[in-house]
C-alpha cells in the first residue's frame, strides 16, 4: 500500500532551511517528494530574492498559515533562537502538529516546557540536529544507554571554535586574524560572540546533560570561559609540552552533584580528542559498563544538519518515536550543580618575569605554600636587552580555587613584568 505523503511546514529559510528544501524537493538524487511535500514556508522576509522554484510551495510570512492549516502534520524549525522559535514551536505542537528543530538555544533554555507541551497535546518534539549536527548523539543518548550509568561526557561541540583553534595552532596566527578569515570563508559568523565566547556550547551541553543525567540544568550556573583570550604563543608550547589546545565542554558527576564547565584545555596529544580537527566535533560518552565512547564526524553544516532533520521526520513518519517517546521520561530531577572553584585540575601558566637571581624561587615558593606541586618548567624567549624572560609552568593537581589564589600572589611579584595566561589541563 502506497503511504499518505506527509505535508510539512518549514520554518525559516536560511543555509539550513533552504538546504532541507533543496534535498526534499531534488527529484534526481533523493526521491524524497515522493514522501514528503513542503507545503509551506514561514520566512521573515518575504521580499528577499530567493533562487528557488517553488511549484506549488506556499511562501508566506505569517506562522498562521502554518498553524491554521490541518493538512501540515509536521513542522520543521530552523529559525534558531529562543524568540520567536519557542512561541512558535509550542503553538504547533498546541495545534496537533508534531516539530522537528535544529535549535540548541531554545532546547537548552526551554526544551523541558515545550517537551511537556509535546506530552499534553500528545505530539512529538524531535532535536537530533540540536548537537552535533548528522552525528546521532541524542538519540544514541536516549536509546543505547539504557543498560548503563552515565559517569559523564566530554566534548568538542562547537564547530567554529575548533576551526579557529586548529588553524591558529597550525599557522601560528592571531585568533583576531583567524577569526577574520574565517568570518570572509563563512565558517564563523558576522557577530561570532556566540561561538567564541562559548554559549553555542554550553546550551548544547545543557541539552546532554538532560538526556544523559536527566538533570534539568540552568543555563547561567554552567561554567564558561571562550577561546578569545588564547595568545598563538600558546599552541607552540603546549606542543612543545605533548598537548594540543581544545574548547572542552564537559559534564562529570561527582559524588551524585554534577560539574559542568565549557573552557579552553590543553589535551594529551596521544588522545584521539586532541586529534579532532577543523570543524568536526567529538563527543565521548562514559558509560559505566561502555567505558568511554566516541563519536565523531562533521558538527555543522547544512547537509550534516539536514541528516539529522530528515532523520527526525523519517522516525516520526515510521511512527518509531512514539514508543520511543514513552520510554523518554521528562526529565525534571534537580542535581546541584558543583562550582567551578572545587573543580581539580593540572594547569599550565606562562609569564614574563625579570631574569635575575632567585624569581624562579620566588615563584615556585608561591606554589609551594598554597600545596602546588611544579611538574615542568620551560625558560622561553629570553629578552637580553630587557632582561626579561618567558617562563612556561605546569603544575601537577590542584584545587581550582587554590591555583587561583596562588595566581593572586603572582601576580604581585615584584619582580613580574607580564601574567600572560592560565590554561587548566584534561585529565584521563
Ligand atoms: N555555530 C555552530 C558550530 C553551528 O560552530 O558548531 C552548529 O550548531
Amino acid at each position: 500500500m502506497e503511504k499518505k505523503k506527509l505535508n510539512i511546514g518549514l520554518i525559516g529559510l536560511g543555509v539550513i532551511g533552504s538546504k532541507i528544501f533543496e534535498i526534499i524537493t531534488d527529484l534526481e538524487s533523493h526521491n524524497y517528494s515522493k514522501l514528503i511535500n513542503v507545503k509551506t514556508i514561514v520566512v521573515k522576509d518575504l521580499s528577499k530574492k530567493r533562487n528557488f522554484i517553488f511549484n506549488k510551495t506556499k511562501i508566506s510570512s505569517n506562522i498562521n498559515d502554518i498553524l491554521d492549516d490541518e493538512e501540515i502534520d509536521l513542522v520543521v524549525e530552523v529559525v534558531g533562537g529562543e524568540s520567536p522559535a519557542f512561541d512558535y514551536i509550542s503553538k504547533c505542537l498546541k495545534s496537533g502538529k508534531d516539530v522537528v528543530t535544529a535549535n540548541k538555544e531554545v532546547m537548552a533554555k526551554r526544551g523541558l516546557e515545550l517537551l511537556a507541551i509535546a506530552k499534553n497535546s500528545s505530539t512529538q518534539l524531535r532535536f537530533e540536529a540540536s548537537v552535533g549536527g548528522g552525528i546521532p548523539i541524542i538519540s544514541s543518548l536516549k536509546n543505547d544507554f539504557s543498560s548503563n550509568k552515565i559517569d559523564g561526557i566530554r566534548a568538542i561541540i562547537n564547530g567554529t571554535t575548533n576551526y579557529i583553534l586548529t588553524r591558529m595552532s597550525n599557522e601560528g596566527l592571531s585568533f583576531r586574524e583567524i577569526l577574520n578569515d574565517a568570518q570572509k570563508l563563512g565558517y564563523a559568523e558576522t557577530d561570532p560572540t556566540n561561538d567564541v565566547e562559548g554559549f553555542d556550547s554550553i546550551y548544547k551541553l545543557a541539552i546532554l546533560t538532560n538526556l544523559a543525567f536527566g538533570a534539568k540544568v540552568e543555563i547561567k550556573k554552567i561554567y564558561r570561559e571562550g577561546i578569545t583570550n588564547i595568545k598563538n604563543k600558546e599552541f607552540k608550547y603546549a606542543n612543545e609540552l605533548g598537548f594540543s589546545i581544545k574548547l572542552i565542554s564537559s559534564v562529570k558527576k561527582i559524588n551524585n552533584k554534577l560539574l559542568l564547565r565549557v573552557h579552553p584545555a590543553l589535551i594529551p596529544i596521544e588522545i584521539p580528542m586532541a586529534n579532532v580537527n577543523s570543524v568536526l566535533n567529538m563527543i565521548e560518552v562514559h558509560g559505566n559498563l561502555t567505558g568511554p565512547l566516541w563519536f565523531q564526524g562533521a558538527g555543522a553544516g547544512p547537509d550534516t544538519t539536514s541528516s539529522a532533520l530528515l532523520n527526525d521526520i523519517f522516525r516520526i513518519m515510521d511512527g518509531i518515536s512514539k514508543s520511543e517517546e514513552n520510554k523518554t521520561k521528562i526529565f525534571e530531577e534537580k542535581f546541584s550543580l558543583i562550582n567551578m572553584d572545587y573543580h581539580n585540575s593540572k594547569y599550565y601558566l606562562r609569564i614574563t618575569i625579570k631574569d635575575k637571581a632567585g624569581v624562579l624561587a620566588r615563584l615556585s615558593k608561591i606554589l609551594g605554600d598554597n600545596g602546588i606541586s611544579i611538574h615542568t618548567v620551560l625558560q622561553k624567549d629570553t629578552n637580553i636587552e630587557l632582561k626579561n624572560a618567558e617562563l612556561v609552568v605546569m603544575t601537577h593537581k590542584a584545587q581550582e580555587k587554590i591555583m587561583l589564589e596562588a595566581i593572586k600572589k603572582i601576580k604581585k611579584l615584584e619582580d613580574l613584568v607580564t601574567f600572560d595566561s592560565l590554561l587548566r589541563v584534561e585529565e584521563y
